[in-house]
């Protein structure tokens, strides 16, 4: 820890994004190390969830019992947990100065529901402004990778899949697209990093993207 506080840049908020087992929390927890390590103050949280009400509302939405959730149903969902998440957490922070690691935010809904599951992508941008309001990342990293090379990844995680890895391949190649489009229209604030690498190199990139946005992070 350094004695002397870095600058923290405006509205320090810093969401990770990509699809299932691309690599998101790996790298988050790096960044978040490496921004304490340099002083910042950091506030880790994760999408759907964080808080307890939108938590309760992360198990509806995993649940794969729930065959039946209509695509509507599942926007609103994530929504409602992360206007919460906004309310107590993220506002909060960003006002006391706090950078703000998101694992996932407003362009998963984006990319799931609009590139995914073909709800219309105006709609689904007026619910995520609804949600957030004035709280947008200024720097959003997509961890670009095959779906194929990701559900290893996941596989060699964990058990059996979640309601949403369980929308099958073509899904998620319509999620990977819908990353990758977000990243041509806003190139100053989503960056796409190519995921299908050893972790080392991708968190280069990570810290480069990162020194980019303004914070203040050692050289390698
Ligand atoms: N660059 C990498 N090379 C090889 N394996 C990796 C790499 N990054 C992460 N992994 C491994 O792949 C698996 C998925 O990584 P991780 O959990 O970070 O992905 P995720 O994007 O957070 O997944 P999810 O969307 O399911 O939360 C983990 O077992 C992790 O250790
Ligand atoms: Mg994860």
């Amino acid at each position: 820890m350094l004695d002397v506080a870095p600058t923290v840049p405006e509205l320090p908020f810093i969401t990770v994004e990509g699809i299932d087992g691309c690599g998101k929390t790996t790298q988050a927890a790096l960044m978040v190390d490496a921004l304490k390590r340099a002083g910042y103050a950091v506030l880790a949280l994760r999408e759907p969830g964080g808080v307890a009400l939108s938590e309760k509302i992360r198990a509806l939405l995993l649940d794969p019992a729930y065959t039946e959730m209509s695509d509507t149903c599942e926007l609103l969902l994530y929504e409602a947990a992360r206007a919460q998440l906004v309310h107590e957490r993220i506002a909060p922070a960003l006002a006391a100065g706090t950078v703000v690691v998101c694992d996932r935010f407003f362009d998963s809904t984006t990319c799931y529901q609009a590139f995914g599951g073909g709800l219309d992508r105006a709609v689904v941008g007026r619910a995520n402004e609804l949600a957030v309001g004035a709280c947008r990342p200024r720097l959003t990293l997509v961890f670009d990778i095959d779906p194929v090379d990701a559900a290893a990844r996941a596989a060699s995680r964990d058990g059996s899949p979640d309601r949403m890895e369980a929308k099958g391949l073509a899904y998620q190649e319509r999620v990977a697209a819908g990353f990758r489009a977000l990243a041509a229209e806003e190139p100053d604030r989503v960056k796409l990093i190519d995921a299908a690498r050893p972790v080392e190199a991708v968190f280069a990139d990570v810290c480069t993207c990162l020194r980019g946005a303004g914070f203040a992070l050692a050289e390698a």
